[in-house]
């Protein structure tokens, strides 16, 4: 069976709106011809389309269609579950990418400085840090960056602290780098997370050398106040654990909050004790191009940091993340926009519809974390999980009462999320929902929940 099975081709390419530029693409060698129409890229009035649902079934997103070859595609309505985004791109980013196509060329890449330019200045200009150029390290994701500081600093079998819950994929870099999770569980509150700073100390031993941020902290959208963050730097610098800052989710922030960079922190001998990841991949939807950065005013950390980064360069992850930082602004914040009004519609949503189901309107990123304890006890989702003790969802991990409401969702609802149980200790009770999709595809996917939740 045909891996894009159900595809379309044409439609496709209409969908991905390519086909006014199909004539122009292949018949030029140069790569400057300057042949892309660029007014098939205009915004109408300056307004970008996030309103219209874009269909990437076909194209093998794992946030769609590897979920349809796990559960069948009559059981996935809607994927709600992995953090990328359904929308077009920026168009200045297919504009970009569409130049480049017509040079048919695609050997080794030499970094130009335009693009480090172009991090730098977006730095300044949208979050007011002033990143030294030559202490940038361009790397191929947020993950391969964050393996190699781990490399540098924590011997394999020593720990890693943790906020939790937080990031699964956190644990996948451990595991890859044979280092254990020191969890120090969040406080929760009302449905309010913060840190318990007195855990997070004591949980500091002789073997724990890096203490990973997620700022702001996907999957509870906590957006992390400079008094944390310098609460939390001074413990670290005191107890000589390096901080590795985690700020892909950084652009999103809901209406009233703020994302503070943990660069931006005026105690430099905090700053100097951490290194910064980031990437536009998930601001501008361009996470498979496989394109990230850190940076770290510790030249020192740095270079060793950079001695474990193997990392090479795609000509179209930096095409795309080059034309993101120098033209995708007005796009990013029409985009950041249309995301806090999906917040709001899920927030009332859910509590007007779903009672088996709270949430909160969180401080950042796109990502809903939804409180199904209540589901998980109507299906006696815990005893399921017992009787498949020692068994392994498709991805390896052990079967969790979580693990058996993602399921009962499928099939129910024929919407999936991604269970709480992966997001460390405190992710008991939770299922992630990611909303950065159109109002519409959002709303299929809340009334689906709500019908099949209404009998549970
Ligand atoms: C906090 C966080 N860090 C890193 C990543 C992945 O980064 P990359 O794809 O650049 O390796 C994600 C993806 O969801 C994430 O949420």
């Amino acid at each position: 069976m045909s891996p894009n099975q159900g595809l379309n081709r044409r439609a496709f390419l209409k969908n991905a709106g390519v086909t006014a530029l199909v004539g122009a693409v292949g018949t030029g060698t140069s790569i400057a011809t300057g042949a892309v129409v660029s007014a098939a890229f205009d915004a109408p009035g300056g307004t970008f389309d996030f309103d219209t649902p874009y269909n990437r079934i076909g194209t093998d997103s794992v946030k769609w269609d590897q979920q349809i070859r796990t559960y069948g595609k009559d059981n996935i309505a809607v994927g709600m579950g992995i953090a990328d985004m359904d929308f077009k791109t920026a168009p200045a980013i297919t504009k970009a990418l569409m130049e480049r196509l017509q040079h048919e060329n695609w050997g080794y890449l030499d970094m130009p400085r335009s693009f480090a330019e172009g991090i730098v200045s977006w730095n300044q200009r949208r979050y007011g840090i002033d990143i030294n150029p030559d202490l940038l390290v361009i790397t191929t994701g947020v993950h391969p960056g964050l393996i190699a500081a781990l490399k540098t600093f924590s011997p394999p079998g020593s720990k890693v602290l943790l906020t939790t819950p937080t990031y699964n994929g956190f644990y996948g870099d451990l595991t890859f780098c044979h280092l254990k999770a020191e969890e120090s569980p969040m406080k929760l509150v009302d449905g309010r997370y913060s840190i318990d700073f007195d855990d997070f100390e004591r949980r500091i031993s002789h073997d724990t050398n890096t203490f990973i941020l997620c700022n702001p902290q996907n999957p509870t959208g906590n957006c992390w106040s400079p008094e944390d963050l310098t609460r939390l730097g001074e413990i670290c610098l005191r107890r000589r654990v390096v901080v590795l800052a985690d700020e892909i989710h950084c652009d999103f922030v809901t209406r009233g909050n703020k994302y503070t960079p943990f660069a931006s922190l005026p105690n430099k001998a905090i700053v100097n004790n951490s290194l910064t990841f980031k990437a536009a991949s998930k601001s501008f939807g361009l996470a498979a191009m496989k394109c990230a950065w850190f940076f770290s005013d510790n030249a020192d950390y740095l270079a060793r940091v950079k001695a474990n980064n193997r990392a090479d360069l795609t000509t179209l992850g930096m095409i795309a993340s080059r034309a993101a930082y120098a033209d995708g602004e007005d796009w990013l914040n029409q985009c950041v926009a249309y995301i806090d009004g999906n917040h709001d519609f899920v927030e009332s949503f859910v509590r007007a519809n779903i009672p088996l189901v709270k949430c909160v309107k969180p401080q950042g990123t796109y990502l809903a974390w939804l409180d199904v304890s209540q589901v998980a006890d109507r299906i006696r989702a815990q005893d399921m999980a017992a009787a498949e003790s020692g068994k392994t969802t498709a991805s390896g991990r052990p079967v969790t009462a979580e693990t058996i409401v993602e399921r009962y969702v499928v099939k129910s609802a024929k919407v999936h999320l991604n269970a709480g149980s992966t997001y460390g200790y405190g992710g008991a009770g939770h299922m992630r929902m990611n909303i950065a999709t159109s109002r519409k595809t959002l709303e299929l996917a809340l009334t689906n929940l709500a019908s099949a939740l209404k009998n549970t």
